[in-house]
């Protein structure tokens, strides 16, 4: 299995696969409080059985190239790093330069700023804001759209 060093510490970006579902729970476990707020992502893995189901869902999105899961911990030990910017910047790099994408999103509750600032950082253009699309616990929230264009990110990368 390969993993991406992030250049900090050991702090590396990696495939995640369903035999790492008890070391993903953990860690989903310390993140919850975090992620809870603005996304129900943490509420999909409560347990070793629904954290083996939801890498197996992202396992079977990957083979049939719909979507994949990639791992950078997101628990509060890891927040003012840099290290998302740099997992997101990995990430657009393989997208432009692997796969041929012509445009990446980022799509962030208006309210989580910190999100938003790594929109930001990535030299991303704010495309709009699209009120009260996201109804969550209740509350319907306004999300942002933020994106970077091919041309955009080989300008920004040098290559
Ligand atoms: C959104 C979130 C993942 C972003 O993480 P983050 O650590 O703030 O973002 P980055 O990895 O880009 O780190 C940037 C911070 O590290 C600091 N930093 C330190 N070293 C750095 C480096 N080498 N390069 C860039 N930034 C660095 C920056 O100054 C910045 O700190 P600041 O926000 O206090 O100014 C995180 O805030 C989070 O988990 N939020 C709550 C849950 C959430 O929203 N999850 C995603 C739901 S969609």
């Amino acid at each position: 299995m390969f993993a991406v060093s992030l250049g900090d510490d050991k702090a590396e970006l990696r495939p995640l696969e369903i035999w790492q579902a008890e070391e993903f729970l953990a860690h989903m476990d310390r993140a919850r409080e975090l992620v809870d707020p603005w996304i129900p992502f943490a509420s999909f893995a409560t347990d070793l059985d629904s954290a083996r189901d939801l890498l197996r869902r992202y396992a079977e999105k990957q083979a049939a190239d719909t979507g994949r899961l990639y791992g950078i911990w997101l628990e509060p030990a890891a927040q003012g790093r840099g290290l998302i910017t740099r997992a997101a910047e990995r990430l657009i790099d393989w997208a432009v330069y692997e796969r041929g994408m012509h445009r990446v999103e980022w799509d962030a509750s208006a309210a989580n700023t910190r999100s938003i600032a790594v929109a930001k950082r990535l030299g991303m253009t704010r495309d709009g804001v699209i009120r009260q699309n996201y109804l969550y616990r209740g509350v319907r929230h306004d999300s942002e759209i933020w994106s970077v264009l091919a041309p955009e990110w080989r300008a920004r990368t040098g290559r």
